[in-house]
């Protein structure tokens, strides 16, 4: 991957160089932190939306891999991440606690390869003081147990997430599966449905099928969007589910 593309086009199609070379027993640790994630209570009620998620800062003149920040207990004793969109996700306008990852898939090396790599190909404008790089990873399943069950992602059409960059890197797609299919348009059609989305404003389409094949977006040149996942035989005993890590850098600023 190149970073003129990314730069130029405002996405990117690809895979990570961690797809060339990984150890089986860092892609199981991953996949038995999804088989974890605890139900997202900020999808809709029924929704089959799963999530973890977990958040650090970045020193750009000291390291690439980042210091994970400390996790907020609950009131119940639950292990929480805050994350906050500000006003980039109408369906959610305040801050949301999320499950916090495990400390050991915080530690997994792919994931660490990940966060490096995403890293390295962001670009930032260097006009004075450097300041810390935040990062926001999300473990995200979705799952759907027949056609009239499909696992939708928020929000349901084409948006901007906020976060200057965001990577989303496939870890499992099961075959029983139809859609999960990304979109990546311009971005006057943020906030417009599928349906309603003009072709010609339509810059890509395509589906992450690969183990850890890749896209990211420059979240101020284009929006992005991904359709609903649905299970082809509800007769099929195998569970339907699309996982997915999303990692997000922003940067920091100093409040007066
Ligand atoms: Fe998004």
């Amino acid at each position: 991957m190149s970073r003129p593309v990314l730069a130029e086009d405002g996405y990117e199609h690809y895979m990570p160089r961690v797809s060339e070379s990984y150890r089986v027993e860092d892609l199981a640790g991953l996949r038995q932190e999804f088989d974890r994630l605890e139900r997202d209570e900020y999808a809709p009620v029924g929704g089959r939306r799963f999530r973890r998620y977990g958040n650090g800062v970045i020193l750009p003149w000291e390291n690439k891999t980042g210091h994970w920040l400390p996790i907020v207990e609950s009131d119940t004793g639950e292990r929480r991440t805050g994350y906050d969109q500000g006003s980039n996700n109408p369906d959610h306008l305040s801050v949301r606690y999320f499950h916090a990852l495990s400390e050991s898939v915080r530690s997994n090396a792919i994931l660490r390869a990940l966060i490096e790599e995403d890293f390295s190909l962001t670009f930032w404008p260097r006009d004075g003081q450097q300041l810390p790089v935040y990062f926001g990873v999300h473990f995200v399943k979705l799952t759907s147990s027949g056609p009239s069950d499909p696992g939708v992602s928020s929000p349901d059409y084409f948006h901007q997430d906020g976060e200057p960059f965001t990577f989303a890197h496939l870890i499992h797609r099961s075959q029983n599966m139809m859609g999960g299919e990304n979109f990546i348009g311009t971005t006057s059609i943020r906030n417009t449905r599928l349906e309603e989305a003009p072709v010609d404003q339509i810059l890509a389409r395509f589906t992450l099928f690969e183990t850890l094949e890749s896209f990211v977006v420059h979240d101020p040149k284009v929006s992005h969007y991904v359709s609903p996942i649905i299970k082809r035989d509800d007769k099929c005993e195998e569970a339907t589910e699309r996982c997915i890590v999303l990692i997000d850098f922003s940067p920091t600023v100093q409040r007066l």
